[in-house]
């Protein structure tokens, strides 16, 4: 084997395979795994101007969603959008947990596929919906808790339409990424079982 052949294969056993998805799917994104644990969390990328994906496959690990929907304080009534919503975690876990109807918003047909699969194996399609969409045009308005994990640069486009669209009283979590110079009105930090720190932002909408 080559040392190339090599290194593919070590990055393949480190990473793993939803990083190898994410890239061949986003083409342009170049992750790092996190220096402490080796874990794909997402850390530094590079995005390409011209793609549609503004961020890669890197799925959330429950203990993470869970302090994401606290800290948002999702309560009847709500209504959960989730940007680029992966496999659907996020929005099945705030329908299953707190009742509230969720929507997610993702890009990629095999995950939106994946995702739809998963609601129906939750018995939630009455009260989740996948919707295959581009997060840059969607419409904002019906949320009243939004979610992300996306990228700086990607929450830095979404942010203009996120302050104009949402009502009063929404609120916005974002797993890992500021908002550039919108400062956050809550920061919170965990060190989840696999020794990654996360750190979440949340955003209450005033105006
Ligand atoms: C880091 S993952 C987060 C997945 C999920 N929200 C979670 O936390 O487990 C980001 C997701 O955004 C999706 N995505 C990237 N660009 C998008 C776009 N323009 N419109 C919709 N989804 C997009 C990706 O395909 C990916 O599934």
């Amino acid at each position: 084997m080559t040392w190339i052949g090599l290194v593919i294969v070590c990055l393949a056993l480190v990473v793993g395979r939803d990083w190898l998805v994410s890239t061949k799917a986003a083409g342009s994104f170049v992750l790092k795994e996190d220096g402490r644990s080796g874990r794909p969390a997402i850390l530094t990328a590079r995005a390409d101007e011209e793609s549609p994906y503004i961020a890669p496959y890197v799925p959330t690990p429950q203990e993470v969603i869970d302090r994401m929907l606290q800290l948002a304080e999702v309560r009847a009534g709500d209504v959960v959008y989730d940007l680029g919503s992966g496999d659907g975690r996020i929005v099945i876990t705030a329908a299953a947990r707190y009742g509230v109807k969720a929507v997610g918003f993702e890009i990629r047909p095999d995950l939106v596929k994946r995702s739809r699969e998963n609601i129906k194996e939750a018995g939630l399609e009455h009260l989740v919906e996948i919707r295959e969409e581009d997060i840059r045009t969607i419409d904002l308005s019906p949320a009243t808790v939004v979610t992300l994990y996306l990228y700086p640069s990607a929450n830095l486009r979404l942010r203009s339409m996120i302050m104009r669209q949402l009502k009063p009283g929404s609120r916005v979590v974002s797993h890992q990424f500021t908002m550039g110079t919108w400062k956050p009105d809550q920061v919170d930090q965990i060190t989840d079982s696999t020794g990654i720190v996360r750190t979440f932002y949340l955003w209450r909408i005033t105006k």
